[in-house]
């Protein structure tokens, strides 16, 4: 699929924000790559894919953009054996075929669906969020819808996963997570009404097994949850939707820095009765690096985002709400501990001095312990992350970090993948594709997760822009095709 393209800076124009001009301009191609050239060597023990999804809008928009309007768009990078191809291509969601068929945008983008076109539904775009789960990949959209599947090579859409949900109306967040020892995918649903969240359990067949209602005090914007080997954790955090403002007709995000967060802790096919809450300093959460069990506690680390304050010390509430519908990230890692028989929290930071976010580590040690996490340092200003790290969660250490030029780099989401023999549990690469738009060039990464300092161990040098985007994840070639449903 090819368009022609005046501007590839501004393919749409500059009339819609910033948002989708320049380095966040879309991609218009869906290209095919092999046999570019590599400063450094591919590890020939790499085998598997990364996959980074994000908003790719492919029709001019009706108004305003906002980065959660795009169509999803896959960018993935298949190891094999030391040989590597790139590929790109549109999630086809039931949005983008209806779109597709009237050649033009059908959907109005968030900004106006908040102000005064509340009736009009948003495009679910399965932009937000990939996974593997059953052999294929699974794209996912922040505000729960259907989860789309997707042949993790070819990137060929297979089609909605409507068996991952009961009924007509219900849908599947952003941020499921899948136990690689069960094939199990854990899985959160949230909107604006009453019970306000669901929770639901996939099989490694892609077989709803259970789901369960979970009562919120009001409606909440969740945005990820966490599992161990027996619980599963969901999150209500004091970010919603503001009622007297709805019913006045508008809409407002309001953080309330005076109520707790609470963590929700319930066993993994648990009923609804069985949640147990435990409360914490109220604060936001987007991502969630990893959690499981020790003795009797459950132990989750994640990047909390600092509050904004006034001059004079006290929480800027406001400010802090706005910073989260922007995504101005300003993230430190925490680790939060809750007693499953006393019921004591604790909760701590583990590094004050680092703003990082969009965390990863060795996935098939989702819900047990890990030790480490690769992370992105995040431009608190925008959607810009200028260098890759990694951190000993246990101690909040800042082991290694690398950025090729901190004031011109995007990185993606990088994404750590085990060497074919992992000994231990950070025997493997770190991936990231990186955009520099000083040279205005595109690459690969591949790094050692044993030391990131040491720079990258290959340079793949490519030759189109990936814009920035949001999540991204890996598959071992064992996981690939293993068992789809
Ligand atoms: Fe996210």
């Amino acid at each position: 699929m090819n368009q022609q393209v005046k501007d590839p800076d501004a393919p749409f124009g500059h009339e819609y924000g910033p948002y989708i001009t320049d380095v966040f301009a879309p991609v218009l191609d869906e290209e095919t790559h092999t046999d570019l050239p590599v400063t450094g060597e591919i590890p020939q023990d790499l085998n598997g894919v990364y996959l980074r999804n994000g908003p790719n809008p492919r029709h001019e928009p009706k108004g305003d953009y906002h980065p959660f309007d795009g169509d999803g768009m896959l960018h993935s990078a298949h190891f094999d054996q030391g040989r590597l191809v790139i590929r790109n291509r549109w999630v086809r969601t039931e949005a983008w075929q209806r779109e597709h068929e009237a050649g033009r945008s059908e959907y109005w983008g968030i900004r106006q669906t908040l102000k005064g076109r509340e009736d009009q539904p948003l495009k679910d775009s399965a932009n937000t969020d990939v996974i593997g789960h059953a052999g294929v990949a699974i794209a996912n959209w922040y505000l729960a819808g259907v989860p789309y599947a997707l042949d993790p090579i070819s990137l060929e859409t297979l089609g909605p996963r409507r068996g991952y949900l009961d009924a007509m109306g219900s849908g599947m967040s952003a941020h499921c997570k899948v136990d690689e020892a069960t094939g199990e995918l854990m899985y959160f649903d949230y909107g604006d009404q009453f019970p306000y969240m669901w929770y639901g359990v996939v099989d490694s067949a892609g077989n709803l097994v259970h789901r369960v209602p979970i009562e919120l005090p009001g409606n909440r914007l969740p945005h990820d949850m966490a599992i161990t080997e027996h619980y599963s954790i969901l999150h209500d955090h004091p970010v919603f939707h503001d009622e007297g403002a709805r019913a006045a007709g508008r809409h407002k995000v309001v953080f309330n820095s005076e109520m707790p967060s609470r963590l929700g802790v319930i066993p993994r096919r648990g009923d609804a009765a069985s949640i147990r809450w435990f409360e914490f300093t109220g604060a936001f959460i987007y991502h969630v690096v990893n959690a499981w069990e020790e003795d009797d506690e459950i132990v989750m680390v994640a990047c909390r985002y600092m509050p904004a304050r006034q001059s004079d010390g006290s929480f800027d509430d406001a400010r802090t709400a706005k910073m989260i519908t922007r995504l101005m990230m300003d993230a430190r890692l925490w680790q939060y501990r809750m007693n499953l028989t006393t019921g004591e929290c604790r909760e701590k930071c583990l590094d004050p001095d680092h703003n990082v976010e969009f965390p990863s580590y060795d996935a098939g040690k989702t819900g047990r312990y890990t030790q480490f996490a690769y992370l992105v340092d995040h431009d608190p200003n925008t959607l810009r992350w200028w260098g890759v790290c990694k951190y000993d969660t246990d101690t909040g250490t800042r082991l290694s970090a690398w950025t090729d030029d901190a004031a011109h780099c995007w990185y993606s989401e990088p994404w750590f993948a085990p060497a074919d023999d992992q000994y231990d549990e950070d025997r493997g690469y770190v991936i990231a594709f990186v955009w520099n738009d000083r040279a205005k060039t595109q690459e690969l990464q591949i790094f050692d997760a044993k030391d990131l300092n040491k720079g990258p161990l290959a340079r793949v040098h490519m030759p189109h822009r990936i814009p920035p985007g949001f999540h991204a994840c890996w598959m071992s070639a064992d996981q690939i095709g293993s068992s789809a449903p």
